[in-house]
């Protein structure tokens, strides 16, 4: 019930000018993000990484309407990759983005062209993009996207969702070598046709995915910060004969840290998600919607007003 009040409330854009406005959602919106400016990013960036921690940059914004927006996304990404190698931070800094703010609804050529003018300037950077997953509706054209840009990039990461029926399939296809997927449960309202319900076989899912990722050749992401799904992912690992460099674990900006700082302390590899930018709405309602902790820490932050 409050999930949906919440994705009711990630489209509504008269209540997004409410919440943008309100000086308090700045202060609450510090938690999940790392600042409105690239440099604020870089800053958080340079902390994670002297924390023993890899990174990838998202810059928040999606669903771009006009083809200027689009390639103003992408300079602002390729301006970022030359200013975290200009910092040293390329790697352990990696970038993620969302075809949508590149324009793929306008015209998937356009989301293309611009994705592959970032993977040059990641490449030119010594690091890597990775592909944010959307909501089911752009989830095959984002996956062809990526089947292009992998022939001359080929260690552009896909993600996976594993509330998506689909998503064994597309675990099967992509599990193979110099391939890097991202496995997250996911993040949208999806129908009950597309997509599993009930938590429980999302998490069925997540396990069945996390099997033929870590038997496969590809490189697994394991993001969540279920203690669950993690304990299974380090056990699957094992299973398989995977050292701590053969796969990695990624957990979002802001949660649970202390479980980022006991998996790099363990040897493995973890990279944060560090969201930036001004347009951090419909990302905030994406973890309100996720966990009644974060709801109750946001009404705390207003009623403390
Ligand atoms: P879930 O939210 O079910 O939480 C499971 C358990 O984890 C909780 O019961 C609790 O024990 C613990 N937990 C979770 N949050 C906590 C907190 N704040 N404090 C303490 N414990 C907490 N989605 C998408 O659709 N497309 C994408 O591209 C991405 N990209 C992405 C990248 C990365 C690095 C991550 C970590 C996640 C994404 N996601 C995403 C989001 C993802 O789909 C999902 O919505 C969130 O990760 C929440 O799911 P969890 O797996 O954490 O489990």
């Amino acid at each position: 019930m409050l999930r949906s009040l919440f994705f009711a409330a990630a489209g509504s854009a008269r209540l997004e000018r409410l919440v943008e406005s309100a000086p308090v959602s700045r202060g609450v919106v510090r938690r999940f993000v790392a600042g409105g400016s690239a440099e604020e990013a870089i800053r958080a960036s340079r902390e994670l990484a002297d924390d023993g921690l890899a990174i990838s940059l998202d810059h928040l914004g999606e669903e771009t309407e006009t083809a200027e927006q689009a390639h103003a996304v992408r300079d602002e990404y390729v301006g970022l990759l030359a200013r975290l190698h200009d910092a040293g931070l390329t790697p352990p800094a990696e970038v993620s983005v969302k075809l949508s703010a590149l324009g793929q609804r306008l015209d998937e050529k356009i989301a293309y062209e611009n994705a592959r003018a970032i993977c040059v300037a990641a490449a030119e950077a010594g690091t890597t993009v990775t592909l944010d997953a959307e909501d089911h509706s752009t989830t095959d054209a984002t996956l062809e996207t990526l089947l292009e840009l992998r022939k001359d990039f080929p260690d552009t990461g896909a993600v996976l969702q594993a509330y998506l029926r689909r998503t064994e399939g597309d675990c099967r296809e992509l599990a193979v070598a110099g391939s890097r997927v991202r496995l997250c449960k996911g993040a949208y309202a999806e129908p009950e046709s597309v997509a599993f319900q009930s938590a429980l076989d999302v998490d069925k899912s997540y396990v069945r995915c996390l099997n033929i990722l870590m038997a496969g050749e590809g490189y697994p992401m394991v993001a969540t910060h279920d203690p669950r799904l993690i304990a299974i992912a380090e056990d699957r690992a094992r299973w398989f004969d995977r050292s701590t460099g053969e796969y990695e674990f990624q957990l979002l900006y802001g949660v649970r840290p202390e479980e980022q700082a006991r998996l790099a302390a363990g040897g493995h590899t973890v990279r944060v998600y560090l969201p930036y930018g001004e347009q951090w709405y419909g990302y905030l309602m994406r973890r309100l919607a996720e966990r009644p902790a974060n709801v109750a820490f946001f009404v705390k932050a207003v009623s403390s007003r």
